[in-house]
């Protein structure tokens, strides 16, 4: 398991993520994407939507991110959606109280005292209202893991949502918020998905989206950040058949995220012990991050809370007319919410690998590999000439050029042929094709494959061919 600060070196070094508004010392909890960062964003999100709408039965929709401020007084977030936060009188800092009490059970877990840890652990989760947290870090005497101390104030809820106005006056009939969650402009929009795509149940929608909340403690690079994106999709379904649905999407999400390269042996599931206020079942799949095990994605058994109360709250009818077995109901929903920058997290921190592998002297050196699934590599082909000579960059030029519009692709002349190759491999690209005197003679390239480092010697106009062979088209 190689470390996170190794993993954000090399993507800043090499131009994958850097910090938002660096030059004036950063904002916490935010990150911009680079050159290669918003290549390999774009693959993954591209992948998804592929996955999830290429199908009869899901259809796509991009929302607003700002809606009616109804939307979140029916979806429960106005009055559910906060976090217990606690600070300490001493040294000021604020915790989520929930969150101190997790980490004074990993410390008492630490010392072997398992007993205490479980029983406190058993108490956590029975806690609901502020009340109940302030409770539990008296009684413990939890200190404060900055000053020591325990002069702690009450604990207070605190709404994550993010509040602003609409037009120019500022007072509280102009409040508007960003959206916490992609879902809810799913939900709005029931309707009108589906009188016009002619679908009927059980049919998704799906949607990308920005997404915002203000963390209290936001952490661990891309985990947990006050400005993200996420993968939705919300699967509309007859009342009673949630079980059904819900062992198949389990199923799906977890198998999409095998095949997007991830190590299944770092993942698992894990059911909520908690439901939310909207859910009658819920399971996250987990990944093994530097950190520890966390959420990228959470299938949740939503049943018609959501439509239902938009109904109340709008007036307007929300009802799915079922004219072959004259019924008529509000749908249940099997939503899958998946983070896309935490999910590209998870899998930048998959595919990194330190190697030996063995310079052009034969000696061996280590190489700092990201073994992605080639349909996500920011850079598809590198295209070298061996020497800066003799012919060889006027064909590979050729050679870049016819590739270019097809792939992402780049061209290297500097260094010696090992080092283009250890950069390539550093920033994940599959195929590696260099231009050598042979080529002069025979039309032929040798085209290197990242993982296993084994040369092909094929004709230059077969390069396409070979590529989408193994990436697919
Ligand atoms: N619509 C349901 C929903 O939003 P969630 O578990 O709160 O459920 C879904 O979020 C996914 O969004 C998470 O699994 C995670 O991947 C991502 N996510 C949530 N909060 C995040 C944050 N602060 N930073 C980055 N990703 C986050």
């Amino acid at each position: 398991m190689y470390k996170l600060e190794t993993i954000i070196s090399l993507a800043k070094r090499r131009g994958f993520i850097f910090q938002s508004s660096e030059i004036y010392g950063g904002l916490n909890g935010c990150w911009d994407f680079g050159p290669l960062g918003v290549e390999l964003l774009r693959n993954l999100k591209e992948e998804w939507w592929r996955a999830m709408t290429y199908r009869d039965d899901i259809e796509g929709v991009d929302a607003s991110i700002l809606m009616h401020p109804k939307t979140w007084e029916a979806s429960g977030h106005v009055s559910q959606f906060s976090d217990p936060m606690i600070d300490n009188k001493t040294s000021k800092a604020r915790f989520r109280a929930d969150n101190l009490i997790e980490e004074y059970i990993e410390r008492l877990r630490k010392k072997n005292r398992t007993q205490q840890a479980d029983v406190l652990e058993h108490k956590l989760n029975l806690a609901k209202e502020p009340s109940d947290y302030y409770r539990l870090i008296i009684e413990y005497e939890i200190p404060d893991p900055v000053s020591g101390t325990k002069d702690w104030t009450e604990v207070r809820n605190f709404n994550l949502m993010f509040k602003t106005f609409i037009g120019p006056v500022e007072d509280n009939g102009s409040i508007v918020y960003l959206r916490p969650e992609s879902a809810q402009g799913i939900f709005v929009n029931f309707k009108n998905v589906l009188d016009t795509a002619r679908q009927k149940l059980p049919f998704g929608i799906a949607q990308i989206g920005k997404a915002f909340r203000n963390e209290i403690n936001t952490k661990n690079f891309l985990f947990r950040t006050r400005e993200f994106e996420q993968m939705e999709m919300q699967y509309f379904i007859k009342p009673g058949s949630e079980q059904e649905w819900f062992g198949y999407w389990k199923e799906q999400r977890w198998n999409w995220y095998v095949y997007m390269g991830l190590n299944p042996e770092k993942m698992r599931f894990k059911p909520h012990e908690k439901l939310a206020h909207y859910a009658n079942m819920a399971v996250d799949i987990e990944y093994l991050f530097p950190f520890g095990w966390g959420e990228i994605e959470g299938i949740h058994s939503r049943t018609d809370f959501d439509l239902r109360n938009h109904q109340e709250f709008s007036g307007k009818k929300l009802e799915y007319v079922d004219s072959v077995n004259n019924e008529r109901y509000i749908p249940y929903v099997v939503e899958t919410s998946g983070g896309v920058t935490r999910s590209l997290m998870a899998l930048l921190c998959d595919a990194y690998n330190e190697e030996d592998a063995p310079t052009e002297s034969g000696a061996m050196e280590k190489r700092v590999v990201l073994k992605f699934n080639p349909r996500l590599s920011p850079i598809t082909v590198a295209v070298f000439p061996l020497v800066n000579k003799e012919g060889m960059p006027e064909v590979a030029e050729k050679i870049y050029k016819d590739l270019h519009p097809k792939f992402k692709a780049q061209y290297d002349i500097s260094g010696a042929i090992g080092r283009r190759y250890r950069r390539q491999d550093e920033i994940g690209t599959p195929f590696c094709v260099t231009i050598d005197g042979q080529s002069l003679k025979d039309d032929t390239v040798t085209i290197r494959e990242r993982d296993s480092m084994l040369q092909d010697r094929i004709l230059i106009n077969e390069i396409e061919s070979y590529i989408y062979k193994r990436i697919g088209s």
